[in-house]
């Protein structure tokens, strides 16, 4: 079938989809708040037909999960921008970039609600803002740095993702907290590793120093120094530094696996591998499918989704041009 041909289909398809009533769930405890907002979402949908077509929803970073209610409709263009890494500011290192992804998917019919996740910005030590990045974890599953005083690497930032029963749908990695050679004077300052795909930490001391980058299948193992070995990033988590070691080394990314975070030994620490992208979940049918290595925000810098009913008129370029409202 030619692009063409699908896209009508789908229009077809389409028409016919949102005539169907929305069938609104109601859920119970700390739900009660995002209850009341799909009440007059329902409302909207119900008189201002044409509006909900060309709605987007831009999430930005809360600390928390979040929701985007389908209100019927099943197919979605995504964009999400995972988390930078933190920076090590003795030797000015920036954390890693995070990654991007865009998609268009169709979830099952039936589903109400897509979780989202925004990714928090890895932490710097000493700036005056941060969490301390030895002690927080980024939201979006960013690793830990390891402590140790004003050497204290960055940590990872957490990914962005768009999730479906538990597991994610769309992931764009979070960056590799940023860490290197602590001593000025010497230059060489390894970004942490970017986000998104499968990039690693780049050390320019020795690469087994630096965290690796989470891959599709599994998490980026931790960097490799004499005195501290970083932890191994796991499904949606980057790894922690071992801060009883007396060492630092950046964290790890979060991502669809996260990655490692960096190794630590005299005068040289490692940064914090960037972690995975996904976009893969065999209940989801996906077309479109951008995953950019290091395409997210800039270390430092939280992430975000934005998420919009897909296509958003027939025949037409985009939500500027829609037609008049249909009745219900
Ligand atoms: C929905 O619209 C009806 C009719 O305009 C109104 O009476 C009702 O209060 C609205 N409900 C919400 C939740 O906004
Ligand atoms: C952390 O480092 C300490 C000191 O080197 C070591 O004894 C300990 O086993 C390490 N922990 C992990 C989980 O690697
Ligand atoms: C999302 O994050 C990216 C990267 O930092 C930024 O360029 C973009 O403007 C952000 N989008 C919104 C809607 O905030």
């Amino acid at each position: 079938m030619t692009n063409q041909k699908a896209h009508w289909l789908t229009c077809l398809v389409g028409l016919f989809v949102h005539r169907v009533p929305t069938v609104i769930s109601l859920h119970s405890g700390s739900d009660i708040a995002a209850t009341a907002t799909v009440a007059s979402l329902a409302n909207a949908s119900k008189y201002h037909h044409a509006d909900m077509l060309s709605s987007e929803q831009v999430f930005t970073f809360t600390g928390s999960d979040q929701y985007y209610y389908t209100q019927g409709h099943t197919q979605f263009l995504v964009k999400a921008y995972g988390a930078g890494g933190g920076n090590f500011l003795r030797s000015g290192t920036e954390g890693g970039v995070g990654g991007y992804a865009e998609a268009v998917i169709i979830v099952p019919a039936g589903t109400d609600r897509l979780t989202v996740v925004v990714g928090e910005a890895g932490a710097t030590w000493g700036d005056g803002s941060s969490p301390d990045p030895c002690y927080h974890n980024a939201f979006g599953g960013g690793g830990r740095s390891a402590c140790d005083g004003y050497n204290t690497a960055g940590s990872g930032g957490g990914r962005s993702s768009v999730r479906l029963d538990g597991e994610d749908i769309l992931t764009a990695g979070g960056g590799g907290g940023g860490s290197g050679k602590w001593v000025a004077s010497v230059e060489c300052k390894g970004p942490g590793g970017s986000g998104g795909g499968e990039a690693g930490g780049t050390d320019c001391d020795s690469s087994l120093l630096s965290g690796q980058g989470g891959t599709a299948s599994a998490g980026g193992a931790g960097g490799v120094g004499t005195k501290m070995t970083g932890g191994a990033g796991g499904k949606y988590k980057g790894g922690d530094g071992n801060s009883s070691s007396g060492w630092s080394g950046g964290g790890g990314g979060g991502g669809y696996y996260g990655g490692g975070a960096g190794g630590g030994q005299p005068f040289w620490h490692g940064s914090g591998g960037g972690g995975s992208g996904f976009a893969a979940h065999p209940s989801v049918v996906y077309s479109g499918v951008d995953l950019v290595t290091g395409g997210g925000a800039l270390a430092g810098t939280n992430g975000n989704v934005t998420i919009m009913v897909y296509p958003a008129a027939c025949g037409r370029p985009g939500p500027s041009s829609l037609p008049p409202p249909r009745p219900f």
